[in-house]
């Protein structure tokens, strides 16, 4: 058992404010943290939970439905600002982050100091055509005169941060290559109880809700798509057939279309699909999935959603721009096309719509996911000071843990394991309490 004590450390979250949040944050409390919160997603905010957490002190939260993106970035500077700097300045000593957005501050502040050092250079927001790009330049812009080594000092105290999901995770990755990562991270994600848990059975659970909540739409008999087959494609893909949709699904990845095709699933490319569909959600953490001229084709009233982590697989901007909205109720719009007079139907503006129309996965599932995030957590604490967590690395939990998350959760399913024998376990070569598999194994 930990003691409470075990833990006197600053934790920063960036990461969905919903109930199940609410428990973690309350869980990194009792084992004696600091803790301070924002969510990574303008509409995942469950309101009621962001509340308690503030009514009971157990964080400072900074997370409300429906931020504007300049109250998102305000959001996230704060929850990773302290306003009682101690010696080694005001930023959390680790992080738990859901597709980076909190990483990425950081190490773009980190990089706008050295240029300002260097010859005072200060970013410009129109440097860039990303909108949400042009707000995080505008807050280093606007704070560095005032701190010029913010950020730095926020490096330097990191201890790591644990990484919730596969973009983030991605980004993780991109940065260790390049020699760019400032401190060490632990990749939640690929844990085999997240990221065949809560990816796969999470969304088969959350996409369905999502679509009802938003739309009460008969799903049996519907044309559906989905675009991806991965983790959170699966999920998703089986949840539409079992709601007897006709699902056909997209990849280009000739492992997964197999696999797709393998478990009866039609596969095709998206625009083969666009004058019969009638729901079509993407989950490929790619960009440029659904562009508007392919929505332009699409029957009137179909459903376009999106339950990757960010807004960038469906072309909103083109819709925002060829069409007229029309709001039918919070996080579900009309974009109707001026020349045909016919539209789809968009949910929470293409972000993720299983926090955006619902209220994300069951608490059951993201147990799972924050088991882990609590056990990566205490890892990078216990070993800040042994070196087994490198600057600029990225690790993912051993083996051993991950089945530890997984025989936590059985009992709560009436589970019973079958024992290796003694002859069974020296026979296989496999320690009767674990690990079970090898870490290439792949479920
Ligand atoms: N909404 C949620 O609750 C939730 C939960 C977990 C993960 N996520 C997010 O969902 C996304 C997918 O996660 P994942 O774990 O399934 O990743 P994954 O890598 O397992 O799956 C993505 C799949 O998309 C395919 N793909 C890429 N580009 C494509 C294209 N142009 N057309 C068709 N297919 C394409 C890839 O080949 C891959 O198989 C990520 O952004 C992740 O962060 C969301």
């Amino acid at each position: 058992m930990v003691s409470p004590t075990f833990f006197p450390t600053q934790i920063a979250g960036s990461l969905h404010m919903t109930i199940q949040t609410a428990v973690l944050i309350e869980t990194l409390k009792k084992l004696g943290a600091d803790v301070r919160w924002c969510s990574c997603n303008i509409f995942s905010t469950q309101d009621h939970a962001a509340a308690a957490i503030a009514r009971d002190e157990s964080a400072a939260v900074f997370a409300w439905k429906g931020e504007t993106l300049e109250e998102y970035w305000e959001c996230t500077l704060n929850a990773i600002t302290w306003t009682n700097p101690d010696k080694f300045g005001d930023g959390p000593d680790m992080i738990v982050d859901d597709g980076g957005d909190m990483t990425m501050l950081i190490h773009e502040g980190f990089k706008a100091e050295n240029a300002y050092a260097k010859d005072g250079t200060v970013p410009d927001p129109n440097s860039t055509d990303n909108a949400e790009f042009k707000i995080v330049l505008a807050i280093i812009k606007r704070t560095l005169p005032i701190q010029a080594d913010k950020w730095h000092k926020v490096a330097k105290r990191m201890m790591g941060v644990s990484e919730e999901t596969t973009t983030g995770v991605h980004r993780l990755y991109a940065m260790s290559t390049a020699g760019e990562l400032l401190f060490p991270a632990i990749n939640v994600n690929d844990s085999v109880t997240k990221s065949k848990f809560d990816n796969l059975y999470g969304c088969k659970h959350s996409l369905p809700d999502g679509l009802c909540r938003a739309t009460d739409v008969m799903l049996a008999g519907k044309r559906a798509v989905i675009c991806g087959y991965g983790d959170v494609g699966k999920g998703c893909a089986f949840a539409m057939k079992a709601a007897g949709c006709i699902t056909t699904v997209t990849e280009i990845d000739p492992i997964c279309a197999l696999q797709a095709a393998m478990e009866g699933f039609s596969v095709k490319t998206l625009e083969s699909q666009l004058p019969t569909l009638d729901l079509v959600i993407t989950t490929t953490g790619n960009k440029d999935i659904i562009m508007s001229e392919m929505m332009h084709k699409m029957r009137d009233n179909a459903i376009v959603g999106n339950i990757g982590h960010f807004d960038n697989e469906v072309d909103m901007d083109g819709l925002f721009k060829k069409c007229k909205r029309i709001n039918i109720k919070p996080q579900v719009d009309k974009f109707i096309f001026p020349d045909t007079g016919k539209g789809i139907i968009v949910l929470a503006e293409g972000r993720l719509m299983n926090l955006g129309c619902a209220t994300g996965h069951p608490s059951f599932v993201m147990s799972n996911s924050f088991t882990n995030q609590t056990l990566a957590q205490l890892e990078l604490w216990k070993e800040r000071k042994s070196g087994k967590y490198a600057r600029g690395k990225v690790y993912t939990l051993p083996k051993i843990l991950d089945e530890k998350v997984a025989h936590l959760h059985l009992d709560a399913l009436g589970v019973t394991l079958t024992e290796l024998t003694d002859s069974q376990s020296s026979y296989v070569d496999i320690k009767k309490k674990g690990p079970y598999k090898p870490d290439s194994y792949r479920y």
